[in-house]
């Protein structure tokens, strides 16, 4: 399979002709925020299947459907489900959400995500705004043949999450009774929870939360200059800082417990974006 421009453009041609307007935010819903996308106002949903070129998320907890709206008087596009490298796609394929929000005109992204929390000083339900990465997974969704539409060979890694939408989202939680931190993620490719001894090289490399997702598409982001914010909520701490073994179920509790406060942060961060 050949991921040129041409490509992309094919999913992106389809879903402007249906939406029919140019999203200013895009947002991807990770575990927990499913929710916000019933707020949005003046729906346009369209399955990931009817998408050309697009990818068919897996995951259970995660819908499969774009979203066109509005959203704390804001145009958004949003996904409700993601796509995950632990569900069998190629790198290259996880590309496919951005380079979509790029064509389609989005000037900024929000990432958002479920994580364990590495940084004991947290506890779940608390809120990372993501400083950072740290991916030692020994891959990139840009590797292959350059699609220099979107940006160079080479290119910068300094401010992936960018500085002035981090400030605005530690700004927006002075209003949340929700605990936010500004922190470090680290990509692991999953399914597997991490080791116990993965989770002390994480913390001893400076990760303050782990996650399988996100980080495929910051590095998209970065390719195209796309502007992110990234926002973790922490539904678990990271295997061997309790004893208690980690299962998926907790995930979502934990998740299901903050689900209004979160989501409102959300919605005031990008009502302020
Ligand atoms: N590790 C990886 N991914 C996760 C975790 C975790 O502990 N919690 C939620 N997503």
């Amino acid at each position: 399979m050949t991921y040129d421009f041409a490509y992309f453009q094919k999913s992106a041609d389809y879903v402007r002709e249906k939406i029919g307007f140019t999203p200013e935010i895009a947002i991807i819903l990770g575990t927990g925020l499913g929710p916000l996308a019933d707020e949005i106002e003046d729906p346009i949903t369209i399955p990931y299947g009817d998408i050309p070129n697009f990818l068919i998320s897996t995951a259970e907890s995660h819908a499969g459907k774009l979203i066109a709206g509005s959203l704390s008087g804001k145009k958004i596009v949003c996904m409700s489900g993601r796509f995950h490298y632990y569900e069998g796609y190629d790198f290259e394929q996880l590309t496919a959400p951005i380079r979509l929000f790029k064509l389609l005109g989005v000037e900024k992204t929000i990432l958002t995500n479920a994580a364990g929390a590495v940084n004991v000083e947290y506890s779940p339900g608390h809120v990372v705004i993501l400083k950072d990465h740290i991916n030692l997974m020994g891959v990139s969704p840009t590797r292959g043949k350059n699609v220099e539409e979107f940006g160079p060979r080479f290119f910068d890694a300094s401010d992936i999450y960018t500085k002035s939408l981090r400030k605005i989202a530690l700004d927006c939680a002075k209003d949340t009774e929700l605990i936010v931190h500004e922190g470090v993620y680290m990509f692991f490719c999953g399914p597997q929870f991490e080791t116990a001894a993965e989770i002390r090289a994480a913390r001893l490399l400076g990760a303050d939360c782990v996650g399988m997702s996100t980080v495929t598409e910051a590095l998209t982001a970065a390719h195209c200059s796309m502007p992110l914010l990234g926002i973790s909520l922490m539904t678990n701490m990271a295997t061997g800082v309790r004893e208690e073994k980690l299962c998926n179920g907790e995930v979502g509790e934990t998740a299901r417990s903050v689900e209004v406060p979160f989501k409102n942060y959300v919605k005031d961060i990008i009502a302020h974006l």
